[in-house]
């Protein structure tokens, strides 16, 4: 089944096509982070405006990239994939819209997929014989959650974040110290040149819950800089590094610690900060030491794509079929992770 999808939910605009899930014929990203760094954030009104500028053009590109055109679309595309939330509001409405009105006009069936699914799924596009159940680790911009994936579409979430998400605490992180949006990449980047036993920060374990904060460290690091202002590029890649290893640590500690606790074999990562050098490393090493299957996407699936979308949505169809009530297509800013039925 080919399935071309559409991922709007943030500030990347993306399409792709992709066979039966891990075939991926065609996958166009297009960023708007040069649009927001100069604010150190997405401003969301940008954002959507910048969708609507981009989406035809990245969607010509996707279907090119694959052979396919408006004439030959109803041969070669057997459904349309969108992501329906969470994320912010408007930028949801573009993709939706385009989505909706081509799975019209070439009277295809719509999947609409939750976007946190698309990050828990995205390991599948390189590795279709994981099998639940699985620990899924979703790190990401918005999301730090643990989440015991029993079955397709069948969840227990553990754990999420009770304040800053992992990505948002490097992107403020990178604020402090007075580098660019988005903080993850290049707080990573610095910290690899740096010492990370250079300056202790503290690890928020959280102990008794599965839940994370990061909100604690951040001040911790700001407290630090007040002290301590940056005096060179070594001690600026040392405080990257010893920041990095806090929250790299704490992320790795706890997933190992709910992996062993309900006997889950396999661990998925998913979510941008699944391209951090550290976090590969250690969630890798660490399941060499404990006897638990690591699996970690590819950088280009670990950020936001339209290929996740697609693959959950090949995923979904399978359990759920192609027909979807009017209440499940409405694009919801706040959208909660639900079991599919
Ligand atoms: N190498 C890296 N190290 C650490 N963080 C990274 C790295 N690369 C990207 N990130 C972080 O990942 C986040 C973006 O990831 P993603 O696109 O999955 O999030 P989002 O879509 O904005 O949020 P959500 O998926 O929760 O809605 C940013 O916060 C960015 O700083
Ligand atoms: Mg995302």
């Amino acid at each position: 089944m080919n399935i071309f999808a559409i991922e709007t939910s943030c500030d990347e605009t993306s399409a792709a096509i992709v066979l039966n899930g891990t075939k991926i014929k065609s996958i166009i990203v297009s960023s708007q982070i040069k649009i927001h760094a100069k604010f150190s954030g997405i401003v969301p009104e940008l954002a959507s405006r910048s969708h609507i500028e981009n989406i035809n053009l990245v969607i010509h590109k996707a279907l090119k990239a694959a052979g396919v055109n408006f004439l030959n679309f109803r041969q070669h595309v057997d459904a349309v994939a969108y992501t329906v939330g969470p994320g912010l509001l408007g930028a949801l409405l573009v993709g939706a819209t385009a989505a909706r009105s081509i799975a019209c006009v070439y009277k295809k069936p719509v999947i609409p997929v939750n976007h946190l699914e698309g990050h828990i799924y995205s390991a599948f596009i390189e590795n279709e014989f994981i099998k639940p159940p699985f620990l899924s680790v979703v790190i990401s911009g918005g999301h730090t959650a643990i989440i015991i994936v029993k079955d397709f579409g069948k969840y227990k979430v553990l754990g999420n974040t009770r304040d800053d998400a992992a990505g948002e605490a490097f992107d403020k992180a990178a604020k402090m110290l007075g580098l660019r949006y988005p903080g993850g990449p290049v707080i990573d980047k610095k910290a690899n040149k740096g010492d990370s036993n250079a300056i202790r920060f503290p690890r928020p374990y959280m102990k008794g819950t599965w839940d994370f904060s990061f909100s604690g460290l951040k001040t911790s690091l700001l407290n630090y800089l007040r002290k301590n202002p940056i005096n060179s590029k070594k001690h600026l890649n040392d405080i990257c590094a010893s920041f990095r290893q806090a929250v790299v640590e704490t992320l790795c500690f706890k997933s190992f610690e709910a992996a062993k606790k309900f006997n889950l074999q396999q661990i998925v990562l998913g979510g941008g900060v699944s391209a951090n050098s550290l976090v590969r490393k250690m969630f890798l090493q660490n399941g060499q030491k404990n006897n638990i299957k690591v699996f970690i996407p590819s950088s280009i699936y670990c950020t936001d794509n339209a290929a996740m979308i697609a693959c959950t949505a090949y995923l979904k169809q399978k359990k759920c079929g192609l027909e979807y009530k009017q209440s499940d297509l409405k694009s919801s800013a706040c959208l909660k992770l639900i079991n599919w039925n």
